[in-house]
This record gives C-alpha cells, sequence and structure tokens, in this order.
C-alpha cells in the first residue's frame, strides 16, 4: 500500500495505513528481539539521510533501521552537500534521485520537504521539519498501544508547545486511530488552523474525539498519557524568552501529574529540558515511558522503510 510513495505528513497515509505501519512495527520488533537483528528485505538500497539540524534519535535510530534491512544509509548534514552552498533543494531531489533509492530529510521548512518530494523521482521521508515530525508520531501511537492496550479507550493530553511539529503529528495520528486527544497550552500556542481542520475532517471518518482545554490542570484531569515537548524548538531560538514566559504554567511537574489517572504514563519526544516544561522527578519517576518510546522509533521506521521500499 506504501510502496513508492512520500511520507511528509501523517496525513499521508489512511486511518488503515497507519494500522499497517503500527502492526508492522510490532513484526519488526518480535523478530528483533527473537534474535533476528537483520530482516534482510532491503539488500542493495541506498537511502540518502539528510540533516539541516541536529539530531540524536532520529539520525542514528534511521542509520540503524536501514542497516538492520539490508539497506546502506547515507548520512549528510546540509553543509556538507552543494545544498549548503545555494545548490536549489529541486536541482538536488532530481540528482540523488539518479543515484539513491530514498531521501529523508529534517529541514527548517516545510516547504523544502514539499518541493523535495515534488521533483524527486524517489520517495521522501520527513524526518521533522517546522510543521510536522511523522516518524515521532508513528513511534508515540506504538508506545501509548503497548502501555494501554487500546489508543481508542485512552485520554491523551499534550501541554505545551501545541503549535509545534511534534504536536501536530500527534494530533493527527490520534484522530487517523479514533483516539481521544486534549490539547492544551496558550491560547497563542494552539495547534495551527490547518492541522487542526485535518484532523476534525480525519475525526469525523474515524470517530476520534479533539478538545483544546487552555487550563492545564483541567486538561490532565484523569488523563492516561500525559505528553509534552521543548518549550523552545529548534530554529525558533529568537523566541525564546517569549515563549518560555508564555509557557511558564505548562510544566508537567509531580503536581500536575497528579491530576492524571493513578495509572497515567508521561511521554516526551526527547530531547526534554528538565526545569523548563518537564522536572527531573516526573522524566524519571514512575510515570515515564521516554526510553522505551525512543527505543520504538527503530521499529517504526524499520516498517516504514521496509513499506515504502520493498
Ligand atoms: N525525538 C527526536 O526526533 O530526537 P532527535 O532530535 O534526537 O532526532
Ligand atoms: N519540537 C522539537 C522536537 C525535537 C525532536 C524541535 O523541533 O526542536
Amino acid at each position: 500500500m506504501l510502496r513508492g510513495r512520500d511520507l511528509l505528513s501523517i496525513n499521508d497515509l489512511s486511518p488503515e495505513e497507519v494500522s499497517l505501519v503500527l502492526d508492522t512495527a510490532r513484526v519488526m520488533k518480535q523478530r528483533y528481539y527473537s534474535g533476528e537483528r537483520v530482516i534482510n528485505v532491503l539488500p542493495g538500497r541506498v537511502i540518502a539521510l539528510i540533516f539541516e539540524k541536529p539530531s540524536t534519535r532520529t539520525r542514528v535510530s534511521m542509520e540503524v533501521a536501514a542497516l538492520q534491512l539490508g539497506a546502506t544509509p547515507l548520512t549528510f548534514s546540509r553543509q556538507e552537500l552543494q545544498l549548503g552552498r545555494g545548490e536549489p533543494v529541486k536541482d538536488t531531489a532530481r540528482v540523488l534521485s539518479r543515484y539513491v533509492d530514498a531521501i529523508a530529510a529534517r529541514v527548517y521548512s516545510h516547504r523544502s520537504l514539499e518541493e523535495m518530494a515534488a521533483y524527486a523521482s524517489v520517495p521522501v521521508i520527513n524526518m521533522l521539519s517546522d510543521e510536522e515530525h511523522p516518524l515521532q508520531a508513528l513511534a508515540d501511537a506504538l508506545t501509548i498501544a503497548e502501555k494501554k492496550r487500546d489508543i481508542k479507550s485512552v485520554k491523551i493530553v499534550y501541554v505545551g508547545d501545541a503549535r509545534n511539529n511534534v504536536a501536530h503529528s500527534l494530533l493527527l495520528v490520534v484522530a487517523k486511530l479514533g483516539g481521544y486527544i486534549v490539547m492544551s497550552s496558550p491560547r497563542e500556542l494552539r495547534p495551527s488552523e490547518k492541522y487542526w481542520k485535518i484532523a476534525e475532517v480525519t475525526a469525523l471518518e474515524t470517530g476520534a474525539t479533539l478538545e483544546y482545554v487552555e487550563d492545564p490542570r483541567e486538561a490532565v484531569r484523569g488523563a492516561d498519557v500525559v505528553y509534552t515537548d521543548v518549550w523552545v524548538s529548534m530554529g525558533e531560538e529568537e523566541k525564546s524568552e517569549e515563549k518560555k514566559k508564555l509557557l511558564k504554567n505548562y510544566q508537567v511537574n509531580e503536581d500536575l501529574m497528579s491530576l492524571a489517572s493513578n495509572t497515567a504514563i508521561f511521554m516526551h519526544c526527547l530531547p526534554a529540558h528538565r526545569g523548563e516544561e518537564v522536572v527531573e522527578e516526573v522524566i524519571e519517576g514512575k510515570w515515564s515511558v521516554v526510553w522505551d518510546q525512543a527505543e520504538n522509533r527503530l521499529h517504526v521506521q524499520k516498517a516504514v522503510l521496509s513499506l515504502i521500499l520493498s
């Protein structure tokens, strides 16, 4: 179903395709734990990974995912390519398409991914843009399903900057899966209209419930999942002081977690800023599933690469 396709947004996937990715990721994970380190479904394939911004999890888990599928990853920072000296994205996309089987990119502007996809003749995968982080959201959905069984029967609350890449993709993935998500943020940092509308349209089809609640204490009441992300995303450094001021009441601390269900889990895509969006006691506490969440990036990306490329 996904063969040969781009993955720029969670909205590129139908609800059935989101479920297919998650089911395939479960198989990948199970086979990995039964000792099958290499599942040779992509022999001889080459995947270019381009990073305009730093990365730990995405870079390493994508490289390992490719290697464990028998493919070869080639990783570049923007500066290492002629892109860094002004070669147009559309030229880079067409040239790389003659050498590699897929291009994955982490970019400042979502538009450059769209341009890359328009010109590349191989699939283009979003490894984070200013608008979305689809691979993260798919791993998050897998983690919630593992920890809570059915994603449809839990209350997921995202607290903090609800207008960023991670928040948008989480909102869409929960909408695709017919779940219940509450976005809690200052009004200025509500999910963008564009993503809220896509989620609403999706919810009509899947029966998902979407809510916006400004007050984080009210939002978190009875939550099964409390999710947060950094207050200042990469590329927003000049807005740092303004955003920290806006978000100061949205810190996930023990007091806020005490309002959630007593079996609630805490999630964060990482990297985390202790003392800002989350405190040490929560990220290191009984609620935290952040390491399992980070691990699931690997299994989900193996699923995505194998479905798109095999
Ligand atoms: N969560 C995530 O994408 O982490 P990195 O920035 O380390 O890739
Ligand atoms: N919103 C964060 C996510 C990092 C994985 C950022 O864009 O910096």
